[in-house]
Parts: structure tokens; sequence; C-alpha cells
């Protein structure tokens, strides 16, 4: 931990445990240091970063929170949620950070040992997933090694992460929007919100889109997906979900069940390594079973989509 604080302080790089993912973390505050963090990940710097701070008083300091905002930042904080609000009057993370952008993401995490860093550090630390860009996120500390090693200063490895899909993005503008589904499942916020929240709007800026990290790319591996695969071919790769069997299982170049029991708590957990190791066996096309649309199915599948559009 004092390694970890250390390293942010001197403007550098470290890759930590969220609940969600492994984030890159980097000084907020310090623009050379974003500057560094963008260019290790190929990421292009129109694409803005959460940041993410130890509690309630450090995320009022950057950001202004309204009711709703702050409803929901009790109910959910620490948590795998991120919040979009309005810039607050002297927000100290750097503009390079927001992209330029009149408003700002924020999260808290739980995790313990990115709770530690924050605490040990103090300040706002910008965290993307901690994969090269268009990559799909890191799970465990060995996918970070494969991504980042030479590129970044430090690794905390704390084990595999227990939620396995990015936080959920909610927009808290002039509407309540779901900018990215995610960790946190849609239907307990509406719940506390007592109201849906609404689609983004599509209607934007193209060159600086709402949520730019949405881009259809973000999270393809190399190898194309077929996806809702009801049976499979000789050279193909299976990814399955729940108890059923598949057609042609036998002959599959590899098979993988997210949840063989048919839990979207477990799929998501397995989907990004299980993606990264299927990716890795040389298959023609990685085939996927259909995975239900509710909870975290949501993100599961959003996720999907974005892998089955590739990088076109
Ligand atoms: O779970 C997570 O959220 C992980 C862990 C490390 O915290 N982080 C993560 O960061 O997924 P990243 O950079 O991969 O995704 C951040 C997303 C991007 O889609 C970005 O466009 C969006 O947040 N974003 C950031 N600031 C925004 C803003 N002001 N308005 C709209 N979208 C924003
Ligand atoms: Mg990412």
């Amino acid at each position: 931990m004092a390694a970890a604080a250390r390293v942010l302080t001197e403007g550098g790089l470290v890759a930590f445990p969220t609940e969600t993912v492994y984030g890159l973390g980097t000084d907020a505050t310090n623009p050379e240091a974003v500057a560094r963090l963008y260019r290790a990940k190929g990421r292009p710097s129109f694409n803005p970063l959460i940041s993410h701070v130890g509690d309630l008083e450090a995320a009022r300091k950057i950001a202004r929170f309204d009711a709703t905002a702050t409803v929901l930042a009790q109910a959910f904080w620490p948590g795998p949620l991120t919040l979009v609000l309005p810039k607050a009057a002297n927000c100290a993370v750097a503009e390079l950070a927001t992209a330029g952008l009149e408003t700002i993401a924020i999260r808290i995490p739980a995790h313990p040992l990115a709770r530690e860093i924050l605490r040990a550090f103090g300040r706002p630390v910008v965290a993307p997933s901690a994969n090269l860009s268009g990559h799909v996120s890191p799970t465990t500390a060995a996918h970070v090694h494969s991504d980042l090693a030479g590129r970044i200063d430090l690794i905390v490895d704390g084990g595999p992460v227990e939620v396995g899909v990015e936080s959920t993005i909610v927009g808290c503008l002039d509407a309540l929007t779901l900018l990215r589904p995610g960790g946190l499942p849609r239907e307990p916020i509406e719940r506390v919100l007592g109201r849906q929240l609404l689609a983004p709007s599509t209607d934007g800026d193209h060159a600086r889109p709402l949520a730019p990290g949405m881009l259809a790319s973000h999270y393809a591996p190399r190898t194309p997906l077929r996806l809702d695969a009801l049976d499979i071919e000789a050279d193909e790769a299976l990814l399955a979900f729940g108890p059923a069997p598949v057609l042609g299982a036998a002959g599959a170049a590899a098979v993988m069940n997210l949840s063989a029991r048919g839990d979207l708590e477990e799929a998501a957990a397995n989907l990004f390594g299980y993606l990264r190791e299927l990716d890795a066996r040389g298959a023609s096309t990685i085939a996927v079973m259909p995975v239900p649309h509710h909870g975290l199915g949501e993100a599961i599948n959003d996720r999907l989509r974005r892998a089955a559009v590739g990088r076109e």
C-alpha cells in the first residue's frame, strides 16, 4: 500500500483490484500523469476517465450532487456504480481526465485494497480498466500483466475480482440515463429512484459522444463471436451458459461454461477471463449461447454484443 501511494505521488501508474475489474490508477490532479496513463493504454484522449475517491466528502469536492445523486450515492456507494455529475467549481481533477467535458464520472469502489490505496494517497485517482485499449477488461493480475507489463510501474495483486464486469454508469444530469449497464443491475437502482432509467440520447455530437467509451468496438477479442448459438461447428470454440447440452459440443475446439447452474453473477465473474482464454485457442469463431437479459444479464449481453462487433 505504501509503494502504491508512493508511485501515485510521483505521477506513476499503479494497477489495482476493484470489485468490478482491475483499474489502472494515476493521480487525477496531475495532467502529466494522466497523459502517461492514456499513452500506456493506447487510449484516445477524447475518452474521459472515472475519478475514484474514498468517501462522499471527497466526491463533493469534485462534483455537484443534487438530491437524486445523493440518494444514489447513499444507497450504492461504496460499490459498482459510477455517477456522471456536473463538475464542481473548484474541481482539482485535470481537464485531460474529463476530456474537457463540463461533467465528471465518479465512483467510490468497495474493494478493500482499492479503498486502502485511496485512503493512503488522499487524492482522487483516475482509473480506467487496466487493459490495452480495445481488449477486454482484466479480472486478474495476470490479465493486467499480459497487457501492460513494462508499460506501468506497479501491479497490486488482489486475486480474481468479485463482480467481473465494469461499473454501471448513470448520468445524473437533466435526465437520469443508463450510460453503461454494469456490475450493479438496473432493477435495484430503479427501485431506489422509484422511476425508470432512460436510454442515453443517440443524437449527440459524434466527435464527443455522451459515453465515448461505449464505442461499439470497446471490448473485442481477436476471434470473431457468433451470438445466440444453439449449435456448434467443428472448428468453433463454445462459450456456454446453463445446464442445457449444445448440439455438436463434443466436437468443439474448446468449451467453457459461464455458469453451468445458470447463475448470472457467476457468469459475469467468468465472462472476461473466459473470453481471453477462448480467444487464445485459435478457433475460427467463438460461438456464444444465449444469456438471459435481466439483472446482470443486461451488462453481460452488452459486453458480448460489443465483442461481436469486433474492431472493424
Ligand atoms: O468498473 C469500472 O468502472 C472500472 C474500474 C477500474 O473502476 N473502470 C472503467 O473505466 O471501466 P473505463 O475508463 O474503462 O470506462 C469509463 C467509462 C467510459 O465509457 C467513459 O467514456 C465514461 O466512463 N465516462 C467517463 N467520464 C464520462 C463523462 N463525463 N460523461 C460520460 N461518460 C463518461
Ligand atoms: Mg475499459
